[in-house]
């Protein structure tokens, strides 16, 4: 039995790849390279040691993904395949809604036909309502606690249209277990995934100018860009920098083998909700300090106006994935911060081949 791996060409699903293997587990990887090179899954054949079954695919392609249940014995999916730029989904909303969202539905109609009931969701810390509509719609909360964040803070208030697809997808798989109880489901709530396999061979490799904060500070790291621009720095936070919740993509990797575990070893059970993040929240300070340290390079800043749609701080409370699946992640900033140096100065260019 194989567990079909969507999006298993990408950042976090290559080094899942590895986990799995690890763990003796058996998959095939479905993608359509738009936002991944097959060069990843190279990489991945030579740290694991074995090949990888691919099919070039969409997840939007009903006929291809029956080919693939027909010819396959899939008895789960990790179901990673979406596109994740927020500045780019205000601009492409409906290409957002129908890669992310009809392109889970097509895979979810594909899974119901050939009796393949088991998923894992990758989901985002950004499905949690926005503190500054909380403050409209909740006022008697504090927005102070509004991290850590617990699986049952408010969700839904979303910003923008990726995370209203994450959001919309977590709706519809919850709708379905209502309607077939025979699904068992994992929904997985990723904080700040950074950092690379250790072997420093597969790692994020974003298209033009990174959005997020490591990539962009190991590019500056390595010389392609000049400097960082700090999004804000009069946050009410230690140093006045946005706080969040990174996690080490190693770790993320491992957490999505143990909720397949569990599913593989539950019966009965209602969707699953659960954060995967450390707990501790790090300023932008802090990472470009961790950064410098790790790799003896120099990451020259600017201070600037504050990122529209930012909040001040975002970090999960992990308690819930330890108590249920065994799961805490356990590498630090340092470490982060030395394997994301060690991919970025072995591969100024990522994998070059998109
Ligand atoms: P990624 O872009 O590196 O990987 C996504 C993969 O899905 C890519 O290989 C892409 O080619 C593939 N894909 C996209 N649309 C597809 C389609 N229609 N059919 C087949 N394949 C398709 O992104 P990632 O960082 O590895 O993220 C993986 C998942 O985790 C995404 O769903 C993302 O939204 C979610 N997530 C990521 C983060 C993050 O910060 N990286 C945080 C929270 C959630
Ligand atoms: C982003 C996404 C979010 C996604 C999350 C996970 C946005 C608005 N949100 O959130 O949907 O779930 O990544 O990866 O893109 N920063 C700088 N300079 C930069 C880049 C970032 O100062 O050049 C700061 C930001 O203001 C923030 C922190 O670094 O305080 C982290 O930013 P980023 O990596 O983009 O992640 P998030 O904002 O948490």
């Amino acid at each position: 039995m194989s567990i079909l791996i969507t999006g298993g060409a990408g950042y976090i699903g290559s080094h899942t790849l590895v986990e799995l293997a690890n763990a003796n587990y058996d998959f095939i990887v479905y993608d359509n390279l738009s936002n991944s090179s097959s060069e990843s899954l190279n990489r991945v054949e030579k740290i694991i040691g074995k090949s990888i079954t691919f099919i070039n695919g969409d997840i939007r392609d009903t006929a291809k993904l029956k080919e693939v249940f027909g010819n396959h014995s899939i008895d789960s999916v990790i179901h990673f395949a979406g596109l994740k730029a927020v500045g780019q989904s205000v601009e492409q909303p409906l290409e957002y809604y129908d890669n992310n969202v009809v392109g889970t539905l097509r895979l979810l109609e594909v899974m119901s036909e050939f009796g393949c009931k088991k998923i894992v969701f990758s989901s985002s810390a950004t499905v949690y309502t926005d503190p500054d509509k909380l403050n409209i719609q909740h006022s008697k909360l504090n927005i102070k606690e509004y991290s850590p964040l617990r699986e049952d803070s408010p969700v839904g208030g979303t910003t923008n249209p990726y995370g209203t697809s994450k959001y919309m997808i977590e709706r519809i798989l919850e709708d379905l277990y209502i309607s077939d109880n025979s699904f068992k489901i994992a929904i997985l709530r990723y904080f700040n995934p950074v950092g690379a396999h250790k072997s420093g061979t597969i790692g994020e490799d974003p298209n033009g100018i990174p959005n997020n904060l490591m990539p962009f500070i190991s590019q500056v790291a390595v010389g392609k860009r000049e400097y960082l621009s700090v999004f804000g720095s009069d946050y009410d936070t230690h140093d006045g920098t946005g706080v969040r919740d990174y996690i080490h993509v190693v770790d993320l990797a491992y957490g999505h083998v143990k909720a397949i575990d569990y599913l593989n070893n539950h019966e009965n059970i209602k969707p699953l909700v659960v954060n995967l993040g450390t707990g501790t929240g790090y300023s932008v300070i802090d990472v470009v300090k961790a950064f410098e340290k790790a790799s003896g390079k120099k990451v020259p800043y600017k201070l600037v106006d504050r990122r529209a749609g930012d909040i001040a701080k975002c970090f999960a409370d992990p308690s819930y994935a330890k108590e249920l699946l065994g799961w805490v992640a356990k590498r630090s900033l340092d470490e982060m911060c030395e394997d994301s140096w060690r991919w970025q100065s072995n591969n100024p260019d990522g994998y070059e081949v998109k």
